[in-house]
């Protein structure tokens, strides 16, 4: 029989709370909120948003942690302790992972590269040209092997504290770096919010992004984005919160802390919001025209309209630059790190492995796929397509899919409720029960509908359909088909707290009990 290691733990409540927050404050919350928000309504979308946030955020995160928790798992192993077929569940959410770090380590290097430009605002007048000309950026959306050396550089560069910091496993690595860069990121992001208040036009701007527009709230595609952002944002449906809180401790307050994270990370989100439109405002009244024409979406905000903000500032420029690419690198570190974990938590529970051969060997191999493929003078239109697809056919998909397991085949869900009332300050209500097997499913369902809808209607971003099969669809299906495949092979679940488990038995936390009295 393969060694049976004891499962690593978080070495405070604290330290959880801030890793599950650094996972969750990412490149979401800074470039990607501001705009949906806007683009959905403005102040108007707020509310969705917070409905969505109550009535989907907070419930599945408790639902993953409750999962986690209770079978102490990465999503593989948690979800064949509640039922053997349901590990494909857990292994397409591994693939859709190893999917995601692949390109969101890009946009970090990306960000890496620019903290450097913001000094002396490297890039001139026309900042869309110049961000082009930094990437390469290949005429024709395709497949290149043409390598850019000033995004490789840095991305080897992420890759590299990525998997240092995982290498120091969870407490000595992840909680360190999360104790470290949270406070750290919290303190950039207020210098930089409370700077763009304070910047003529800032009024205007935040005009733009809080003047409601009611008649949004009747259209359902709001709704569609507002649940969108928050699975995105609060990094649930791709497994990660079910691999973190399997390394808390046995008796551990879960509502709380899902109402810590899930609070925590709104705020930021929406402080977000208000520094980015504050400085949208400023490069509006500077340039003289209405906010919504500077207002543009994902890379063009941060890459494009940023540069041209921080070049228009008459003292301390640099320093802004500093401060926003700052926080976007420290941002999406934590991010990645987590998402880059489940993948390595996989395979050690799967394969018994320790824990730095595991970094090497898994960790190694998904930098390899994300320098081989994206420092490319293609990389842009790839990454844009298999993040789309990802987004809409990977987490979200993941996420309806593993609810109506759980809660309508498997009717597991009064058996997570009873552990998580068990351990936890705040008991779970019928609200709970009622928000996971029919408000989630349902906005879910029908947002997969509308974005298919979509999909048919016209090709996505006007990529060719021959691109879109490879590099959206395939990846996308492809991640499903892993999923299947992976749980096809016979496993003999060996617990790293116990001795070998099966489904039937109930799972790990039985064993660990047993170990534990
Ligand atoms: N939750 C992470 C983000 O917002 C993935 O970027």
């Amino acid at each position: 029989m393969r060694e049976v290691q004891a499962r690593e733990q978080w070495g405070s409540r604290a330290g959880f709370l801030l890793a599950a927050i650094g996972s969750a404050v990412g490149l979401g919350n800074i470039w990607r909120f501001p705009y949906v928000a806007y683009d959905n309504g403005g102040g108007a979308f707020l509310l969705p948003y917070l409905i969505a946030l109550l009535t989907a955020g907070i419930p599945v995160l408790l639902f993953e942690y409750a999962i986690g928790h209770k079978f102490r798992g990465s999503p593989p192993r948690a979800f064949l302790r509640l039922s053997r077929p349901a590990a494909a569940i857990g292994w397409w959410q591994v693939a859709i992972c190893f999917v995601i770090a692949t390109y969101y380590a890009v946009i970090i290097a990306w960000a890496v590269r620019y903290v450097g430009f913001s000094v002396g605002q490297q890039w001139g007048d026309d900042t869309d040209a110049f961000f082009s000309d930094f990437i390469h950026q290949a005429d024709e959306p395709g497949f290149s092997t043409n390598y850019v050396a000033g995004v490789a550089v840095p991305l080897i560069a992420v890759w590299a504290i990525t998997l240092g910091v995982l290498a120091f496993g969870v407490r000595r690595g992840i909680e360190t770096a999360s104790k470290i860069f949270i406070p750290l990121l919290a303190v950039l992001f207020a210098i930089l919010v409370v700077r763009a208040l304070f910047l003529p036009g800032a009024a205007q701007g935040l005009d733009a992004f809080f003047t409601p527009d009611w008649s949004a709230i009747t259209d359902g595609s709001v709704w569609v984005a507002a649940y969108g952002q928050i699975f995105f944002s609060l990094s649930v449906g791709f497994g990660i919160m079910i691999t973190y809180s399997s390394y808390l401790r046995r008796r551990a307050d879960l509502t709380g802390s899902a109402l810590v994270a899930g609070f925590a990370n709104s705020s930021f989100e929406i402080l977000a919001g208000i520094g980015v439109f504050a400085a949208l405002g400023f490069i509006a009244a500077q340039s003289g025209v209405a906010v919504n024409e500077v207002a543009t979406s994902g890379i063009g905000l941060a890459f494009v309209a940023f540069p041209e903000i921080i070049s228009q500032l008459t003292f301390g420029a640099g320093w802004f630059g500093l401060l926003f690419f700052g926080s976007l690198v420290v941002a999406g570190l934590t991010s990645l790190i987590s998402i880059v974990q489940v993948i390595i938590a996989a395979v050690q529970d799967r394969t018994g492995m320790t824990r730095v051969p595991a970094v090497l060997i898994v960790g190694g191999a998904t930098a390899a796929v994300s320098i081989a493929l994206f420092p490319t003078e293609g990389g842009l239109f790839l990454l844009d397509v298999a993040d789309h697809f990802i987004n809409s056919y990977g987490i979200a998909l993941a996420g309806l899919i593993a609810l109506i397991v759980v809660v309508w085949l498997l009717r597991k869900l009064p058996v997570l409720q009873e552990h998580v009332d068990e351990i936890s300050a705040i008991r779970l209500g019928r609200v709970w029960t009622l928000t996971l097997g029919v408000i989630t499913p349902v906005v879910l369902g029908w947002m997969m509908i509308d974005t298919l809808r979509a999909e048919f209607a016209e090709n996505y971003g006007g990529y060719s359909t021959g691109f879109l099969v490879i590099a959206g669809w395939g990846v996308a299906i492809g991640a499903v088909v892993v999923g299947v495949v992976l749980a096809m092979i016979p496993w003999r679940d060996v617990a790293s707290d116990g001795p070998a488990v099966t489904p039937e038995t109930g799972g790990g936390q039985a064993q660990t009990r047993k170990a534990e009295n």
